[in-house]
């Protein structure tokens, strides 16, 4: 069996905050950082190690601080420096470690690099970023490349007659990580916030920093013409690496984001040893089981997608990298929409959350997962905030020919707005998010029963289940370190699968329906020898190796 090496990244389990939608401490409607301080030693009751925030850093909002404008300060809409070091002081103190997003692919057009190279063709900051002049006497763009939010990937600026490249949205011009004094300025903004005491990163679109040379043209596609010229572009290790140098002088933990990454390569980036890139990788794969290739092309739910995927990275990942678990972030809808049931919002809610967090891999929760927040339905576009709702409301009423109400309905199932809602206190006003008027964002008006006071004191919620769940996987190392290996490939309705670890077995069964499916146990498993360790209802037929599961049953026994 594949030897696997400890270590603390390995052990830990990370809540996500971000922070506008998590908690406003002085009524502007703004989440911000005393917020989040005051809810530290909530953070800390689900028995996570760690806070991933999404950028905190100074932005236009045009991506909602994904696009950065001050790699070292923070957002005063947030607060200060010193409100974040008081977070980080807190945070340790708890034994929770902080991570922060490293957001490099990209900078904001207000960032002071993008400013002084767009004024000036001879500043050491226009090598900065992808100037290049127009094709045609200058007026097509220098290739056919689109971005992911807003139309075509360059940008006309005319005092200096040339266009600059933005995969994303307008405001946010790519850096030119082949210019090497990019990659200082990289480096230094990962020293600074290490030094400062921060315990590592999440790397954003990490995968995406190296473009081909020449910049060719595209396959044309919707959005993101030119993707397979930037998807792993041919620098893209060398620059991990060099940014791992630097990671590697301290006791720091980097998680990239990879989308559209082959497993194979996450196995290449994230294996032990020399040559090693990333801690682990943010896959995209396992939030494909109810769309296609993008959240927002729907198919129904397929069981049997979602275990082939996480099956194929569990078992490849085994004993050489490391995998990410996650159900929720704030780029998709919420989990229980999609994967889950809403008549059954608590019980296929803890189903989820045991199908997951009990593979192997470090587990993420997002905020608001915890208490199962659910999509919001919003009635009206100009109540959206995000610049690729807009860009998918342009895309479909001109391609689809998508009315506003059936653009509108299909934004409610599958927007990654849906998971920036406001984070639900309590049943009093705006959901005791803010004491101001009105929140930034609507809140769901269903706050009034989905909140965490509410589910505080429920012994059964969600949020009690989550803690359960954490505090026994790190309770238990077969829950961390075990090997993975499933049953019933062919089912479509349970999900089950064993992990192994020195002597110890774990059994884990989910059922995906809201009818009774028969479970019989795997062979080599007695269910009366072991033990019910979570389940999310009672269990009480213990002597039977088989059983009738209840709506979105989920159990998982341990042996010794
Ligand atoms: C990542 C972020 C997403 C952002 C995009 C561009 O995918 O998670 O929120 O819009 O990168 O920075
Ligand atoms: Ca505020």
């Amino acid at each position: 069996m594949a030897e696997i090496k400890k270590h603390w990244y390995k052990e830990m389990s990370v809540y996500q905050i971000w922070t506008r939608s998590f908690c406003d401490s002085n009524g502007d409607g703004i989440g911000d950082l005393p917020g989040v301080y005051s809810k530290l030693d909530y953070i800390k009751s689900l028995g996570v190690d760690g806070i991933w925030f999404s950028p905190i850093f100074p932005t236009p909002n045009a991506d909602y601080g994904y696009d950065v404008s001050d790699y070292k300060n923070i957002n005063p809409e947030f607060g200060t420096l010193d409100d974040f070091k008081m977070i980080l002081e807190g945070a340790h103190e708890r034994g929770m470690r902080v991570f922060m997003d490293l957001v490099v692919n990209h900078t904001s057009d207000e960032h002071e690099w993008f400013k002084e190279g767009a004024k000036d063709v001879n500043s050491p900051y226009h090598d900065y970023y992808f100037w290049r002049k127009g094709r045609k006497n200058g007026k097509k763009p220098p290739n056919n490349w689109l971005s992911v939010f807003e139309g075509g990937a360059w940008e006309y600026n005319k005092d200096i007659d040339e266009y600059y490249l933005h995969v994303f949205a307008k405001k946010q011009p790519d850096l030119n990580m082949d210019n090497p004094k990019v990659r200082e300025e990289v480096k230094s903004i990962i020293r600074f916030w290490l030094d400062m005491g921060v315990d590592g990163f999440r790397e954003d679109v990490i995968t995406f920093i190296s473009k081909d040379e020449g910049l060719p043209n595209g396959f044309p596609l919707p959005i993101a013409t030119g993707v397979e010229h930037y998807k792993h572009g041919p620098h893209l290790e060398e620059y991990l690496d060099e940014f791992r140098a630097v990671q590697e002088e301290y006791d720091c933990f980097v998680v990239g984001e990879g989308p559209q990454t082959t497993l194979k390569d996450a196995v290449n980036f994230c294996s032990e040893g020399p040559g090693k890139k990333l801690d682990m990788l943010i896959s995209f794969d396992h939030m494909n089981a109810d769309c296609f290739a993008v959240d927002w092309i729907k198919t129904p739910f397929n069981l049997r997608k979602l275990k082939k995927t996480f099956d194929k990275w569990q078992t490849a990942m085994y004993g050489r990298g490391w995998n990410c678990l996650y159900i929720e972030n704030h780029d998709h809808a919420r989990i229980i929409d999609r994967y889950g049931d809403l008549n059954y919002r608590v019980e296929s809610g803890k189903m989820l959350a045991t199908m997951y967090t009990m593979q192997c891999g470090t587990p993420f929760i997002y905020q608001g997962q915890e208490i199962g927040m659910t999509n919001i339905e919003i009635n009206n576009i100009n109540d959206y905030k995000d610049v690729m709702t807009f860009n998918n409301y342009r895309l479909f009423k001109n391609i689809l020919h998508y009315s506003e109400e059936k653009f509108l309905k299909l934004s409610s199932q599958v927007n990654r707005e849906n998971a920036r809602t406001p984070v639900q206190w309590n049943s009093e006003k705006n959901a005791g998010f803010t004491t101001a008027d009105k929140a930034w964002f609507n809140i769901n008006p269903n706050y009034t029963d989905i909140n965490v006071e509410a589910a505080e004191k429920d012994e059964n919620s969600l949020l009690n289940y989550y803690r359960k769940l954490i505090k026994f996987r790190k309770e238990n190392e077969v829950c961390i370190y075990g090997d993975f290996k499933q049953h019933y490939k062919f089912s479509k309705d349970l999900f089950v699968y064993e992990r192994n670890y020195e002597g110890k077995r774990m059994l884990v069964v989910c059922s995906f329906s809201a009818k009774p499916v028969h479970f019989k146990a795997p062979e080599g498993f007695e269910l009366s020898k072991g033990k019910v360790a979570v389940s999310n209802y009672e269990v009480t037929d213990t002597s039977l190796n088989n059983f009738m599961t209840r709506p979105y049953e989920a159990r998982a026994y341990l042996f010794d």
